[in-house]
């Protein structure tokens, strides 16, 4: 589609495969069928979950949020639901919001998704990001805990002064979708993918030091880091400046590419099943994205 190779984006962003829905099927469908794992993992039912919390940049529809459309999919009829605009920061941020809530008692059993189906705002004539993106969801459930464990601390940011480094122009008042058609490259994600870069190496290192700094652990007390996955070299450059080897993250970019606020999720669900994520263990996760918006959280799992 455009020109570019495999060795360049392997070597340059780590991604090798990545997973794209087909046309037809909702982004709502993939969240669904993270919820459902999460919530069989949590042995939850519908019925028990008290706020739903999706983070995502391609909902369905534009309204009603896709929180909503995630509760009516699965009968959560004592639910308020809600979306999280904060890109690939915004799984964090809902663990971050979920923290907030559960400890001031207003909610009890919150399930947080990431949740995206990238597929339908790239631009496959874009060699600048449609190499990267890809389709995917996560999910997980969050409750009270007794002792030590659970969330330890959490970190959000942001910076709004760098709206057009990563943005999609397109479908909000400004341009409304309407007027457009798929052959304007205002209707997919636009990326200054160096600049973009630059922040990134310096947020999600920042985003995590501060992290550990407010749980009272260093680098070294961490037993697993399961960073946003958007470039390898991203990731090995805040592992360095945070002081974990490489061994003690999580990687999964090669098979999924930058799922944006999926990328967590998916990470850490997989690192679970993997055997990588064993109780009293600390999780350090951190994220950053278009905004700008940087969001980190430390768990004792
Ligand atoms: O998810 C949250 C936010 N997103 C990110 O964190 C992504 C951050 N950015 C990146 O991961 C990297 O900047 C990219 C992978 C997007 C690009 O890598 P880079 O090393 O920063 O490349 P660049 O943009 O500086 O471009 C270097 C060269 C350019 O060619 P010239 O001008 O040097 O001749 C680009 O045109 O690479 C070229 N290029 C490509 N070549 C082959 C850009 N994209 C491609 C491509 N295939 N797909």
């Amino acid at each position: 589609m455009v020109e570019t190779s495999d060795e360049w984006i392997k070597t340059r962003t780590g991604i090798v495969e990545r997973r794209v829905s087909k046309p037809e099927d909702e982004a709502s469908d993939m969240a669904v069928a993270a919820a459902r794992q999460a919530m069989d993992m949590a042995h939850a039912a519908p019925e028990d979950i008290d706020l739903i919390l999706i983070a995502t940049v391609t909902p369905d529809y534009r309204l009603p949020s896709q929180a909503c459309i995630v509760q009516k999919k699965m009968g959560m009829k004592n639910a308020a639901a809600m979306d999280i605009a904060a890109a690939c920061a915004g799984f964090l941020n809902g663990l971050s919001i979920a923290d907030a809530y559960i400890k001031s008692g207003q909610f009890r059993k919150i399930l947080v998704i990431g949740a995206e189906k990238l597929s339908s705002v790239t631009d496959y004539r874009d060699r600048n990001t449609c190499v990267l993106f890809g389709d995917g969801a996560g999910a997980a459930i969050i409750e009270p805990t007794e002792g030590e464990r659970g969330i330890l601390s959490t970190f959000l940011k942001s910076d709004g002064r760098y709206t057009e480094l990563l943005w999609i122009p397109d479908g909000g008042s400004k341009y409304p979708y309407q007027s457009l058609n798929g052959s304007d490259p205002r209707v997919y994600i636009k990326m200054n993918g160096s600049e973009i870069f630059k922040h990134a190496v310096r947020m999600m290192g920042e985003a995590s030091l501060k992290v550990l700094e407010s749980a009272g652990l260093k680098g070294e007390d961490v037993t697993l880091m399961v960073p946003h996955q958007a470039n390898i070299r991203i990731i090995e450059s805040t592992a360095r400046r945070v002081g974990i080897p490489m061994e003690k993250v999580y990687l999964n970019i090669a098979y999924y590419g930058n799922t944006s606020a999926a990328s967590v999720p998916l990470a850490l669900n997989e690192a679970l099943r993997n055997g990588k994520v064993k109780e009293n263990d600390i999780i350090l996760m951190a994220a950053f994205g278009g905004g700008l918006t940087w969001s980190a959280a430390v768990v004792r799992w």
